[in-house]
């Protein structure tokens, strides 16, 4: 490259980053602002700097019964997004999670609702989760959620979760959906507790759940 060359990349690289950094000023900044301290009656409510995780969702269970995040108020919940057409991540993530709960002790472990909220309700309907819950790997009382693409739409956003449809050239599959993978873990109030990354131990996750309870006693 010559040296005459430089000044015509050179203003649209300082146009591009003249725009990035005001991007980042007019998007970063309101939402930093959004989740900072909030005040109420004086007290600090959120004094964190972090995005808020969770909040209301209207949703069909795998008995065809619509349930609400304060149908769980009482339990923690460990909420986890996926769809049953998934071939590897889901299945292993909820097994995993089965494997957590299975190291508590009997009475402990049910005190916390696992949920499977789908991110493919086009296929998957109350009944396909209901078939796809009682696999014996998964915890005995995972409860699986559907609903319209609004609602899931909802309630994917409320917990931050990114998921979107993708063509499959299968012969087996139209489409696959690509998410996160991840375990919340929520209190008896529906305030949000912990994350569980993709990948966490069975023995990582069954401590921090009893460390947990002994922080946050549940009622059986
Ligand atoms: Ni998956």
């Amino acid at each position: 490259m010559s040296l005459s060359n430089r000044p015509v990349w050179l203003i649209p690289a300082l146009t591009a980053l003249v725009a990035g950094v005001a991007a980042v000023v007019l998007i970063i900044l309101p939402q930093l602002r959004d989740s900072g301290p909030v005040t109420s009656g004086g007290s600090s409510v959120r004094t964190s700097g972090e995005a808020q995780i969770g909040g209301a969702f209207t949703l069909t269970n795998h008995l065809g019964e619509t349930v609400t995040d304060e149908s769980f108020r009482g339990r923690p919940m460990l909420i986890y997004f996926g769809f049953t057409y998934c071939p590897d991540v889901c299945p292993a993530s909820l097994q995993i999670l089965g494997a957590a709960l299975d190291q508590l002790p009997e009475d402990d472990a049910a005190k916390f609702q696992p949920l499977l909220i789908t991110v493919d309700p086009e296929r998957d309907t109350p009944q396909a989760l209901a078939d796809y819950v009682s696999a014996d790997v998964f915890a005995d009382n995972l409860m699986g959620l559907t609903g319209t693409p609004e609602q899931i739409r909802e309630a994917a956003e409320a917990y931050r979760v990114y998921y979107a449809r993708v063509d499959a050239n299968s012969e087996f599959t139209e489409y696959t959906m690509d998410h996160l993978s991840v375990v919340f873990l929520m209190d008896a109030n529906g305030e949000f507790a912990d994350i569980f990354p993709h990948g966490t131990a069975p023995a990582a996750i069954a401590a921090r759940l009893q460390r947990f309870l002994e922080e946050n006693p549940v009622q059986s």
